[in-house]
């Protein structure tokens, strides 16, 4: 079978946004194993405007040029890892703007996360888990989370994540979930498919 193609998507926007550094350093993890392609998404490369089509695309196609470019992106991954930080507790707003501006792209697919911030990020990664759900999407268990002194020390004082090198084995622990799940529903999608 070939290896699952995974989008790891920097879910942040902003001039100042910090979401890039964790985005590279679990994405130079993933890119170390062979049993998974990876991909950085920057979320800055598809700037749609708040949703404003008639429907979801689950049931009217999208006019919005930028919103077809994004679910065509979508669509060539079998699985995703959100980057993400909290913003007064909650998702990114840009975030779920992008997420609603798919759907069929994202059906029976996987999940993963990476946060950061003062608890690293677990209180919108909660919500995203319940949000993918919605998509029809498998969300991982473990998530890797880079919190508290550990992360005002990368944020503010240049401390580099590879120095948090606990995290190694919390990152390996969440990509070996999402390989297998992946694995899984790719054949299962597959099998579907030769119906
Ligand atoms: C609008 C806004 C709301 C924020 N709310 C939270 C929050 O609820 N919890 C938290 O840990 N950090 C919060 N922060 C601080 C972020 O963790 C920090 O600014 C982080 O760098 C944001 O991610 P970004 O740089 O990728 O945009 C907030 C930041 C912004 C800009």
């Amino acid at each position: 079978m070939a290896k699952p193609k995974i989008a790891i998507i920097i879910s942040t926007t902003r001039a100042a946004r910090f979401g890039e550094k964790p985005a590279k350093w679990i994405y130079d993890i993933a890119s170390q194993r062979d049993d998974m392609s990876a991909e950085l998404v920057d979320l800055r490369d598809y700037p749609m405007p708040f949703f404003d089509e008639v429907a979801s695309n689950a049931w009217v196609p999208s006019k919005n040029e930028v919103a077809l470019r994004w679910q065509k992106k979508v669509a060539e991954f079998d699985g995703y890892i959100f980057v993400t930080a909290e913003y007064n507790r909650g998702v990114p707003a840009v975030l779920k703007n992008a997420i609603d501006y798919a759907y069929p792209e994202w059906n029976k697919k996987t999940a993963a996360y990476v946060g950061y911030g003062s608890v690293g990020g677990a209180r919108a990664i909660e919500q995203l888990r319940l949000i993918n759900v919605e998509l029809q999407m498998a969300p991982m268990r473990t998530g890797v989370h880079i919190q508290g002194a550990d992360f005002m020390a990368v944020w503010q004082q240049g401390k580099d994540i590879t120095e948090l090198t606990y995290l190694q084995a919390n990152a390996k622990d969440m990509l070996d979930q999402l390989v297998w799940w992946t694995n899984a529903l790719k054949i299962a999608r597959d099998a579907d498919s030769k119906k």
